[in-house]
């Protein structure tokens, strides 16, 4: 099947007040921790993204009852635990959805077949499965533990495991598995990455405790936690606000107000990092939802300045370096982004794929293995072109972030695959629509 792709166009100042979507992250989580839990969740503000729909429909194949009252609005009954699907769990395009699950589905003595779209099916779950193999789980899969392959679980052991590289999914799935791990499970990580399981965990009852040792945190579930339903109320996406926030930054005369973002601190170093290159970016009504801090965030257009985005921040952005890219080819001077190795592993090779894309639109970009650093088209006193026609391999973000930079360039940028930007940002196109900007079929 082929479908067209979409074009954005140059053109006026983009203004308004929008609201972000509901956290992608914390959107699976709540289907997750419901399903695993005993009585009634309620979740408003859900994602109803094509990602999270797909863990939504992986929790019914577990057992739970999952419906929809109204836009955003659902209820998960969980029986407090997972039942065996009767059939292949499909998790789509989503990364976190399978991780979770299958960190989730490691604790009860059952089978899981898991698979998901082409994307999912070449990225590495190694890095899951071999902390629940410690802990006692087998599987069976394709070379690397790629998609598809089979969970068994049951009878785990408890387990103190020092992340190898800084990933919430990978701690998030051995801290499911952990609910029912004899001895409970301690999780190292080296490098703070989002803490969201952990504030879910507890707000469905369970004990967490986290301690800080010589800026390391240590995560430590102890054993025979149980949860109970709870209501969660889903904050806006700061990885999806960014797209709105830095087309205003780029786009001449534009001044842009998103609400309701997440301002955890472990999710927003993209907008430190534009506050660093100058940015007019201003944060208020600043309040607390849910247990996460939320704000609304306005952005005006601002002349940027390249900068070096310290690597120790990368955790805090790893989603939003392809728009960060996109920013600073507005900038004045190079940015220098390293200790990103792992944007290479998510939906897309996100490194090549941004340094291929902005190439494509006239911009000077130095790819490294684990970095790249994008040369800001102001330091040589010239606009952005534009005008490529850019490659996604089916990745939502790197769809949008070039849409963006269409926005602001000489010449329209195009896109292949519009179909996959509804995996986390569904009215990406009306939303940027409404605020002025241009985006077409191809
Ligand atoms: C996520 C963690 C990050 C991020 C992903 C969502 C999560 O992945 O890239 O979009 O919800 O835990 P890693 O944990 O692999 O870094």
């Amino acid at each position: 099947m082929t479908t067209a792709g979409l074009k954005s166009t140059p053109g006026g100042a983009l203004r308004g007040t929008v609201r972000a979507p509901g956290d992608k992250s914390i959107s699976h989580r709540s289907m997750i921790l419901g399903a695993l839990a005993t009585g009634t969740t309620t979740i408003e503000g859900l994602l109803e993204g094509d990602d999270v729909l797909a863990t939504a429909r992986a929790m019914q194949a577990f057992g739970a009852r999952v419906e929809q009252e109204g836009v955003g609005r659902w209820r998960v009954e969980g029986k407090g635990g997972f039942a065996e699907p009767s059939d292949v769990v499909d998790c789509g395009n989503a990364g976190t959805g399978v991780r979770l699950i299958m960190g989730a589905a490691a604790g009860f003595a059952m089978c899981a077949t898991f698979t998901g779209d082409s994307s999912l099916r070449g990225r590495p779950m190694g890095r899951v499965l071999d902390p629940l193999a410690r802990m006692g789980a087998t599987w069976l899969g394709r070379d690397k533990g790629r998609l598809p392959l089979t969970l068994k679980g049951g009878s785990l052991r408890g387990l103190v495991y020092t992340l190898p590289m800084a990933s919430a999914q990978v701690k998030s799935a051995v801290l499911l598995a952990g609910l029912h791990a004899e001895g409970g499970v301690e999780v190292i990580e080296p490098e703070a990455t989002r803490d969201h399981t952990e504030r879910m965990l507890r707000a469905f009852g369970a004990e967490v405790i986290v301690e800080d040792k010589n800026n390391v945190r240590h995560v430590r579930l102890p054993e025979g936690q149980k949860l109970k339903g709870t209501h969660v109320q889903v904050p806006g996406d700061p990885s999806s606000a960014a797209f709105p926030l830095v087309a205003a930054l780029i786009v001449p005369g534009s001044e842009v107000t998103v609400e309701g973002v997440m301002l955890n601190v472990l999710r927003t170093g993209l907008f430190t990092t534009l506050q660093e290159m100058g940015a007019d970016l201003v944060i208020s009504n600043v309040r607390v939802e849910s247990g996460e801090e939320v704000g609304d965030i306005t952005a005006r257009h601002s002349q940027l300045k390249g900068v070096v985005v310290p690597p120790e921040r990368a955790p805090a952005m790893i989603d939003e370096y392809p728009i960060l890219a996109v920013a600073a080819a507005f900038a004045d001077g190079p940015t220098v982004m390293r200790g990103i190795g792992e944007m290479r592993v998510k939906e897309s090779d996100r490194i090549a794929l941004t340094a291929a894309g902005l190439t494509a639109c006239g911009v000077t970009v130095e790819e490294e293995p684990e970095g790249m650093t994008v040369v800001g088209t102001k330091g040589g006193n010239h606009p952005v072109r534009g005008g490529g026609k850019v490659i996604t391999h089916g990745d939502h973000r790197i769809a949008m972030s070039h849409l963006i930079l269409g926005m602001a360039a000489q010449e329209p940028v195009e896109i292949d695959e519009p179909g996959m930007i509804a995996t986390s940002f569904p009215g990406f196109v009306s939303l940027m629509t409404g605020l002025g900007g241009s985006i077409v079929e191809a």
